[in-house]
């Protein structure tokens, strides 16, 4: 794979708590091409924001490694990471907490090209001027340059929060949940404009949600994440036509638009959620998951290639067999 720009090898994100260690990343395993967009899905808690910090190490990993562009920026020293930070950069979920109240839009922007000295000898004017060259790539009228962010709707402040990112001319960027806090309308907005910069700058972006509808249409590869771990790896497409872990299965079945005159139902999860605190060796999904057996509660299954770059992580789902279609799980394509 002569194009991968990110590689990450068994990343571990263990917190202390006082019940004992919460496996917030365990074991995370991927690649993402030059380019390209991961998608990482799961729900609340399930890992994805801290994998999103520990790959750009804004916080320490437990274990694993991490290569951008074939180095292992976990053994990176402090002056090497500032470096990095330019080419690796992060769009959060609320532009509104994410962007200093009291800073005008030039400010806002302005800020990491001055602190990371993007434009040595540059004048104020310079400086503005390529503000508002950013302004413009994110969409954002000029007339707005000393705005506060209260001033400005959830929309607009987000592509400041975009337009900051773009100030360092990163390669990668962790969108964490980028449109989660936008009206719908906006969304699509928002999801065009990182289209479109993709495109334009050849970015590759790492895409977290909880919204499995929003990555279909955004990325080229997706990761379901379960308690820490992946339990699904494949290109989009294959994922929403081919699910097969039953985990995959019941999220994509709640947002599936039923088939006229079908039989398409959702699939409700029920049961009790395993904690994240020192989890057992046993499949993590099993207490909520229809169709355990012996041997889900006996061991974690293992990630595993089923066929041509689909992963499952379900112990009744191997390479030319599949025990879940036998005891008539419901297809959710
Ligand atoms: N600093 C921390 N200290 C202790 N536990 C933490 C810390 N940060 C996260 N966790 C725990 O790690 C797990 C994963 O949290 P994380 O925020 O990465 O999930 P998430 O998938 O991003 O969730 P959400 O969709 O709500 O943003 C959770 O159990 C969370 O409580
Ligand atoms: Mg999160």
């Amino acid at each position: 794979m002569g194009n991968t720009i990110l590689e990450v090898k068994n990343l571990k994100k263990y917190f202390k708590s006082p019940r004992g260690m919460v496996h917030a990343v365990d074991g995370v395993q991927f690649s993402i091409e030059r380019g390209q967009t991961l998608g990482v899905v799961g729900e609340s808690g399930c890992g994805k924001s801290t994998l999103g910090r520990c790959v750009l190490r804004l916080i320490e990993p437990t274990e694993g490694e991490v290569f951008f562009e074939g180095r292992d920026i976990c053994k990176l020293k402090k002056r090497e990471i500032k470096e990095l930070r330019k080419e690796m950069q992060i769009i959060f979920q609320d532009p509104f907490s994410s962007l200093n109240p009291r800073k005008t839009v030039l400010e806002i922007i302005s800020e990491p090209i001055v602190f990371n000295k993007l434009m040595p000898g540059a004048s104020r004017a310079q400086i503005e001027n390529r503000v508002l060259e950013l302004m413009d790539t994110v969409g954002i009228a000029e007339r707005l340059i000393n705005a506060y962010p209260h001033e400005l709707d959830g929309g607009r402040r987000q592509r400041i929060g975009i337009a900051r990112a773009l100030a360092m001319n990163p390669k990668f960027i962790v969108c964490d949940e980028p449109v989660s806090a936008l009206d719908v309308s906006i969304q699509a907005q928002i999801l065009n404009l990182l289209k479109k910069l993709q495109k334009e700058m050849g970015l590759t972006y790492m895409f977290i949600t909880h919204d499995l509808s929003v990555v279909h249409y955004f990325s080229n590869d997706i990761i379901v994440m379960y308690l820490g771990q992946v339990v699904e790896k494949a290109p989009s497409d294959v994922l929403f036509k081919n699910p097969l872990h039953p985990y995959t299965r019941a999220l994509l079945s709640s947002i599936l638009v039923p088939k006229v005159g079908g039989n398409q139902d959702t699939i409700q999860l029920r049961g009790e959620v395993t904690s994240p605190i020192d989890p057992p060796d046993e499949c993590r999904f099993a207490k909520r998951c229809d169709y355990r057996c012996e041997t889900c509660e006996g061991s974690n299954p293992p990630l595993v290639e089923v066929e041509e770059n689909h992963f499952v992580a379900c112990h009744c789902v191997k390479p030319g067999e599949n025990l879940l279609k036998k005891s008539g799980a419901v297809s959710a394509s």
